[in-house]
């Protein structure tokens, strides 16, 4: 379990994160959906005692994480940008590095590899990686010690929905296995899929949190139908009010084209809460 209380962090006078309180289950897929510089990143930086912060509390798994002990980062594993790849080693060789710090087994890797699909690549040198088989050797490098909390910082940015979907059925699975899994996105299609429990985040405040679904329902007022007419114009009827007697109107000019009905979505959620979007 993750468990944050009134937690607040700044660079200079600039406050990035403030009051921020959320607790993370076990055996859930917990995401920090926020926009570029919401402070996503600064909060994994502190929840695995990377970064120091101001005022608050923070425990991961009941230990707290200004005094986190080797044996506590050792239940860990963390996937974020600035953790490299040894680029002139191979797979296997950049893995063997991280079993041979933490003391877990060679068999690991072999196991590891596999579960990424990077077995046939295991004698590549890195540097002739495509992206995504960098990104599936990153995620590798976070699970091979086996973690009981996994941070994955943006996890499938920048990927092929392929290599993404992939990496999804991964992070799954070591959720089934048991894992509690904390990621961010700035990707509401990856957030409204992958994860179980969700919190917004904006210039450093949480601004909603729940499920996608209870998100979504929550703001409900926001169902939108929307018809195209034989002329070519969209036109956007909310739900509630004037919507029956303009399909009515349309439709007896025979002029209705397409019919659907738009549910709310985490971006337009986003969007009520902060004027902002998600992706810029
Ligand atoms: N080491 C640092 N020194 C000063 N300011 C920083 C530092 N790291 C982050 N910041 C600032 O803190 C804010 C939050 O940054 P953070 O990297 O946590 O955002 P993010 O949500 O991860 O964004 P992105 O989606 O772009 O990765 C930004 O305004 C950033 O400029
Ligand atoms: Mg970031």
């Amino acid at each position: 379990m993750i468990e944050v209380t009134n937690l607040s962090k700044s660079f200079g006078t600039k406050k990035v994160l403030d009051g921020i309180s959320m607790t993370v289950r076990d055996g859930e897929i917990f995401g920090l959906l926020g926009p570029s510089g919401a402070g996503k990143t600064t909060l994994i930086r502190v929840l695995t005692g990377q970064l120091k912060f101001e005022s608050g509390e923070a425990s991961v798994m009941g230990a707290d994480v200004r005094k986190l002990s080797g044996e506590d980062k050792k239940q860990f594993g963390i996937m974020m940008d600035d953790l490299g790849l040894y680029e002139r080693l191979t797979a296997y060789q950049n893995l063997k590095v991280f079993t041979d710090i933490y003391g877990v087994s060679v068999d690991a890797i072999g196991k590891v590899l596999a579960e990424v699909k990077l077995d046939q690549d295991a004698k590549k040198e890195v540097s002739k990686f495509s992206k995504g088989m960098k990104e599936r050797l990153r995620l590798a490098r976070a699970l091979v010690t086996h973690p009981k909390v996994l941070f994955l910082d943006e996890p499938t940015s920048g990927l092929d929905p392929q290599t993404a979907k992939e990496i999804h059925e991964i992070i799954r699975n070591r959720k089934e296995a048991g894992c509690i899994i904390f990621l961010t996105t700035h990707n509401m299609t990856e957030a409204e899929k992958l994860c179980d429990h969700l919190v917004l985040l904006n210039e450093g405040k949480i601004v909603e949190s729940g499920s996608p679904r209870e998100l979504c329902l929550r703001y409900d007022h926001q169902k939108r139908i929307e018809i195209t007419t034989t002329d070519g114009e969209k036109e956007q009827l909310p739900f509630a009010g004037g919507a029956v007697e303009r399909i009515e109107q349309v439709l007896k000019e025979g002029r209705l084209l397409t019919i659907h009905s738009q549910e709310p979505n985490l971006e337009t959620v986003f969007m009520e809460l902060t004027g902002r979007k998600l992706e810029a």
